[in-house]
């Protein structure tokens, strides 16, 4: 490792990274491997704030980029969230919403929940400063996983519901559960803690509906597409429950490697969320039939059948777990469950992008949703 400036590719091999360049005092030396990875990111070698250097990057959502630095004069390993630059330019709600993300990680003091360390301006570009997670996303431990083992997914499963708890006890609901906004951390003797993450698009409960998209007169469906509960696609309206939804997605994708509800553009899988019932897991998956049986409740196309609150569910969950036979071990990847046919899978990327999902106003969402495949625009 050879700590190098971006700007004039000098190496001082036994700088850490993030001490200056002797060349250029404004810029921070990092590692060659990560220079020759990112070649063009201006972001790295810079010093925000002048306390933060940034030293590497550690993953990419659908709006955002999130960086390694280095907190000064302390030396503390951090996380900083910049919004990227190209969705700037196409999303000119994005600042506001930010800043409103920083304001509710700020509130949400929870094991479970990412901590918000700074929020801070440079040369006009917005940064959150994180606690620095070090773990997979869930995204990437599936990538590399296919599934988990049910009581391991339970265990993370039950830590994302007392940070949901938390957060929909001060009204709070997330709107954007998936893998990729879920890390795991391995801690000592094989425990895994997970964290939330990306609170984006989340909702104060009675706060304006519309506020992402204020004047456009365009309906918004924010969240992603694969984990959007059915209320949100037909009403735009999301609760606690909705957030519980996208968890039993989630947990479904997790034990069977597949989404329940998928489809070759983004209004087929939404109208499967609506209209499609919830795929029979194949048996040879060796899923408790009682945590299946969870699954399905918390996915419930109707919220009020689904588990009152976060609490109901994680006991649920511990329970469904509890009284099973240790299953055998699933093949890592799992065959599929029971689908609509894919034809032309446009979504299929590992890291799912949030979608702000923009449709014209009608008055019956079937309507709504076949004009909307000429409307649909997908904000990258
Ligand atoms: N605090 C953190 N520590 C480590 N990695 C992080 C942290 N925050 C985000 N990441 C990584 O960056 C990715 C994108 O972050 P996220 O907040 O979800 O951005 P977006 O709002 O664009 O979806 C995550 O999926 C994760 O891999
Ligand atoms: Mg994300």
């Amino acid at each position: 490792m050879h700590p190098t400036c971006p700007t004039c590719g000098h190496a001082v091999p036994d700088a850490e990274p993030g001490a200056r360049c002797p060349h250029h005092p404004r810029r921070a030396l990092i590692p060659e491997a990560t220079l020759r990875e990112h070649p063009n990111d201006p972001m790295l070698g810079r010093v925000l704030g002048g306390r933060y250097p940034v030293v590497g990057v550690l993953g990419q959502g659908g709006t955002a980029r999130v960086y390694r630095a280095i907190q000064e004069p302390i030396g503390r390993e951090v996380a900083i969230k910049v919004i990227r630059p190209h969705m700037l330019r196409q999303e000119a709600t994005l600042p506001g919403r930010f800043r409103r993300e920083a304001r509710t990680i700020a509130r949400l003091r929870h094991p479970a929940v990412v901590e918000l360390h700074d929020f801070g301006e440079d040369r006009g570009l917005l940064y959150m400063v994180l606690e620095h997670v070090p773990g997979r996303s869930l995204g990437e431990v599936l990538a590399e996983e296919g599934t988990l083992e049910p009581r391991r997914l339970v265990d993370l499963a039950c830590g994302v519901l007392e940070a949901l708890d938390e957060a929909h006890s001060m009204g709070i609901v997330h709107r954007d559960l998936k893998p990729d906004n879920l890390m795991v951390v391995a801690e000592p003797w094989g425990r895994e803690q997970v964290k939330v993450l990306d609170f984006g698009l989340a909702k104060i409960l009675d706060a304006d509906w519309d506020d992402d998209c204020p004047a456009t007169r365009k309906l918004v469906l924010p969240g992603t597409p694969r984990y959007m509960a059915p209320e949100i696609i037909t009403e735009r309206h999301a609760t606690p429950r909705s957030d519980l939804y996208a968890l039993g997605v989630t947990l479904f994708r997790s034990l069977t490697g597949e989404a329940p509800f998928d489809g070759p553009n983004i209004i087929q899988m939404l109208a499967a969320h609506v209209h499609l019932p919830i795929p029979v897991m194949d048996p040879a998956l060796g899923v408790p039939a009682a945590l299946e049986a969870v699954i399905r409740k918390a996915m419930a196309k109707d919220p009020t059948e689904r588990y009152a609150d976060a609490r109901e569910m994680a006991a649920a969950l511990r329970a469904a777990v509890a009284e099973a036979p240790k299953p055998a071990r699933t093949a890592r990847r799992a065959p599929p469950v029971r689908m609509l046919v894919v034809e032309e899978p446009t979504l299929q990327s590992p890291h799912e992008a949030t979608q702000i999902v923009s449709i014209r106003p009608h008055h019956r969402w079937t309507r709504i949703l076949a004009a909307a495949s000429l409307f649909v625009r997908m904000v990258r």
